[in-house]
């Protein structure tokens, strides 16, 4: 199992490139299921997730052209509609060539995910949206098993917001017959960027991007080229990662309108920070000042940026506070930031993180993927080594993300093959 290797303690600088997003990657190439005709991908990470993504549109019969940032996707030979156990408990996201299957061919077997280290993450609205549509769906050895002739338009509101949940139901629905209009709409920038794939291919999709998507049924959808949007968690996490170990960053390639609460939070804690076109320039001159945050769904502050602004204020002036309000185990990083020396009090789904003046190097675990980038931010920051194990939870996530460490000055060093 491969780990990194940090030589903490010094200031980064340089420019970073930030690649396609993840979160928007996944749903869009299960999107390429919805249609017989090619989808040309442009800026798709190349990322562990987005490897098992394709091996399952392999296994269900699509054929799929990889080069570089490229991905040539024709789902025409789809022969199979099962998506195997074995693949989808590694990856919960799997869970999103459910709706395009079954609007497709009228017929899905998808495992369901079973347990997930940072939460429950049932899938039941998934569930309950499809079956508002007309689906007969049932729970048969482990399996979601869903038949429908044809999907019926239907209005869906959500218990609560769900980005994969929206969008199954609005891929789902783009075959539909007749309106779907689906309310408490996860409004992500990655259901937006899904969204504009899917009109890209003929769909008919207004309102994406707000708390209300309405979706008019098309009998077909063909085949698009499509350019994956920037992402912004990444992109937090490098500048995060600068703001808590001090120096200056560039970022290219991002989308900087999709940051808001981030640079909020980054400006708050005392960076200095200028967006303009796709460029993002981060400066930190000082020690960071402690930032309380809630996680909530966007535009609010992302749970995929909590243990990175966790790492922040370990080493911040000051008390933050850290709410953690979506997954109901997240911050199983809490433990190993102790052990590089972090002040930290858990009080149910709050946080109370005091700053330290430093942190020192050690030998910690990384438990999700998230997790895992918060302890890459506090061993750049901690003085001496820092050993972090099972990386690969970091590897399904970040593109090369010792490499670009590396062009900011930083000693970072993956470790290959150690028991
Ligand atoms: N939920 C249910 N029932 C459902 C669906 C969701 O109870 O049917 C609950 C979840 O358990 C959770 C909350 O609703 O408490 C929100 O979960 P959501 O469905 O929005 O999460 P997700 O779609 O499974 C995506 C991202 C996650 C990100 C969350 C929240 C993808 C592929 N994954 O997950 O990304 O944390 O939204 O923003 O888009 C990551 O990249 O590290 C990651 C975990």
């Amino acid at each position: 199992m491969d780990k990194l290797r940090i030589e903490g303690g010094r200031p980064l600088r340089g420019e970073v490139a930030v690649s396609g997003a993840k979160n928007a990657a996944l749903p869009i190439l299960c999107a390429g299921l919805l249609c017989a005709g090619p989808l040309a991908l442009g800026n798709v990470p190349q990322l562990h997730d987005v490897a098992t993504t394709l091996k399952l549109l392999r296994r269900l019969g699509a054929t799929v052209e990889r080069d570089g940032e490229r991905v040539l996707l024709d789902a025409a030979g789809v022969g199979s509609v099962e998506a195997p156990y074995e693949l989808v408990r590694t990856m919960r996201a799997s869970i999103l060539v459910l709706g395009p299957l079954l609007a497709r061919f009228g017929e899905a077997r998808v495992s369901l995910p079973g347990g997930c280290a940072i939460g429950q993450r049932p899938v039941d609205q998934h569930i309950k949206g499809l079956q508002a549509m007309g689906a007969q769906i049932s729970i048969e050895h482990g399996y979601v098993v869903a038949k429908a002739s044809r999907l019926a338009g239907a209005r869906i509101v959500t218990d609560m917001v769900t980005v994969t949940g929206t969008e199954n139901l609005m891929m789902a629905a783009t075959l539909a017959d007749g309106e779907t209009v689906i309310e408490n709409a996860a409004r992500e920038p990655e259901v937006v960027d899904l969204a504009a794939a899917l009109v890209a291919m003929g769909a008919r999709i207004e309102g994406a991007g707000t708390d209300r998507i309405a979706v008019r049924g098309v009998g077909r959808l063909h085949g698009a080229e499509h350019r994956v949007m920037a992402d912004r968690i990444e992109a937090g996490t490098f500048l995060c990662a600068v703001a808590a170990a001090g120096g200056e960053i560039t970022l290219t390639g991002a989308q900087p309108a999709t940051m808001d609460a981030t640079l909020d939070k980054l400006r708050e804690a005392g960076a200095t920070i200028e967006a303009a076109g796709d460029h993002i320039r981060l400066s930190m001159k000082r020690r960071p000042r402690a930032v309380n945050v809630r996680t909530a769904p966007y535009p609010a502050f992302a749970t995929d940026m909590q243990a990175q602004l966790m790492a922040l204020d370990c080493i911040a002036e000051g008390t933050g506070v850290v709410t953690e309000t979506i997954f109901e185990n997240r911050f199983m990083h809490v433990l190993e930031l102790q052990r590089l020396g972090a002040d930290i009090v858990i009080e149910g789904s709050t946080a109370v993180v005091r700053g330290m003046p430093k942190l020192s190097g050690a030998a910690v675990m990384a438990t999700d993927l998230r997790a895992s980038a918060g302890l890459v931010i506090a061993g750049l920051v901690a003085e001496g080594q820092t050993v972090i194990d099972r990386i690969y939870h970091l590897d399904r996530g970040y593109e090369r993300m010792e490499a670009k460490l590396g062009q900011l000055g930083a000693r970072v060093e993956r470790v290959t093959g150690s028991p």
